[in-house]
């Protein structure tokens, strides 16, 4: 059968895996003809490209952005190039040092006890709203600086800013919605702490007297990225936590290892990250004419990068498709690499290990009822919306 790849093919959203794998041993360097765009899909393409200054990220970096072209680009430190995301990015990456995530780990293991104390004993919890989607935007709020108890609200918006129903591609008009709300809810965040600076400055500080050329943002822009941070910061940690409890109902055996033995969840909380990549790519326009398996892909064209894809290369895992908690792999995707990598690397580790070690110790025999789960299959973002959860004894 001709090797055809479109990520928003139905069969492929569906299940995108065998299609990468054609696309890593017998195309590469993938044309998509329909946006004028090309898919890497190997993991040393994809690491090699990142390290370039061939790519620019100002015209976009989703699907939505590079491919369908609905979704506009908004102020936000994602989509911004050097010098000015350096300069932004030193600042703001001051706010996610790991001594700051160490300062908020007490609160994360203490929120995330008394989550578990009101699970147990109930027929079933929801590992994603119950638990870990609670944690993730109550420790962006901390640290960015927004009030805890909107939390909630926030997870909303984010989720109806990602939600699609089955069939609808790229970004829908619900989804512009809820991204408007949330940025007109950081911008009055903005003006309120222009007006009344904190006490203890986080991120939305950091972007509040952040000078562009001599110039501050306008209120708009700040507010804008910080809707970025709101998004980045909690929408993705969940639904890899919620992969990692399917695996280890999957693969007993190692989930048994990790209940006798704590001590290995964060190589496990890697393996994870590694195994189900929500984010199935990001991408990037070609600043000038590049050269990959004597293709020519042209300057201004978009290119995009399938980490998930990559995540499962042989030429650079063994055996990629066994889920192996003592993998220890020394390099993966999952949070990019090169100039955009996650910023929330050590927090989203941080939360991993908080989650995994209490949820493990409590609930070691947990059960999934995943016919009831809720799954979100777009051509962006793979992974559970909710998960129902059972035996929490
Ligand atoms: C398991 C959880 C997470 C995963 C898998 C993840 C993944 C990623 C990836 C792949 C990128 C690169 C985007 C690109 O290539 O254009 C990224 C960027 C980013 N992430 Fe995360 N992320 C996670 C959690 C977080 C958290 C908790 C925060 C903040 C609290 C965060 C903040 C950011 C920011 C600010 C960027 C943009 C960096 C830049 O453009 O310079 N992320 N993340």
């Amino acid at each position: 059968m001709t090797l055809q790849y479109d990520p928003f093919d139905e069969a492929i959203r569906n299940d995108p895996l065998p299609v990468y794998k054609r696309l890593r041993d017998e195309a590469p360097a993938y044309y998509m003809e329909k946006y004028d765009a090309w898919a890497l899909s190997r993991f040393q393409d994809i690491w090699d490209a990142l390290s370039t200054d061939a790519f620019s990220a100002a015209r976009g970096t989703t699907p939505a952005q590079l491919l369908t072209k609905d979704q506009p680009v908004t102020p936000m430190l994602n989509v911004m190039d050097p010098p000015s995301h350096t300069q932004l990015r030193s600042v703001i990456r001051r706010c996610f040092l790991p001594k700051n995530v160490r300062a908020v780990e007490p609160i994360a293991r203490k929120l995330v006890g008394e989550l578990l104390d009101e699970a147990a004993g109930r027929d079933e919890f929801d590992a994603i709203g119950d638990f870990s989607a609670r944690l993730s935007v109550t420790i962006a709020c901390i640290a960015i600086g927004l009030p805890i108890e909107d939390g909630p609200m926030l997870t909303k918006l984010v989720q109806r800013f990602f939600h699609h129903d089955p069939g609808e591609e790229g970004m829908t008009e619900a989804g512009m919605a809820a991204l408007g709300e949330l940025s007109a809810y950081c911008e009055d965040m903005i003006k309120a702490r222009r007006k009344q600076p904190s006490a203890e400055p986080a991120a939305i500080d950091a972007l509040a007297s952040f000078e562009l050329g001599g110039k501050l943002f306008s209120d708009a822009d700040a507010g804008s990225h910080v809707s970025m941070l709101v998004i980045g910061g909690s929408e993705t940690f969940p639904k890899v936590f919620a992969s990692g409890l399917m695996r280890l109902a999957e693969y007993p055996d190692q989930r048994e290892q990790l209940v006798q033995d704590p001590t290995g969840i964060p190589d496990a909380f890697n393996e994870i990250l590694r195994y189900d990549m929500p984010t199935q790519f990001l991408g990037r326009t070609l600043t000038r004419d590049m050269e990959f398996h004597g293709k020519t892909l042209k300057k201004d064209q978009a290119v995009i990068f399938l980490y998930a894809s990559a995540n499962k290369d042989d030429r650079e895992f063994d055996d990629p498709d066994t889920f192996d908690i003592l993998r220890r792999a020394p390099r993966f995707l999952s949070f990019s690499a090169g100039n955009h990598q996650c910023l929330g690397t050590h927090v989203a580790r941080m939360e991993g290990k908080v989650c995994f070690e209490a949820f493990l110790s409590r609930f070691p025999e947990y059960e999934l009822d995943l016919d009831r789960a809720v799954r979100l299959k777009t051509e962006f973002v793979q992974g559970f919306a909710s998960l129902p959860v059972r035996n929490l004894r």
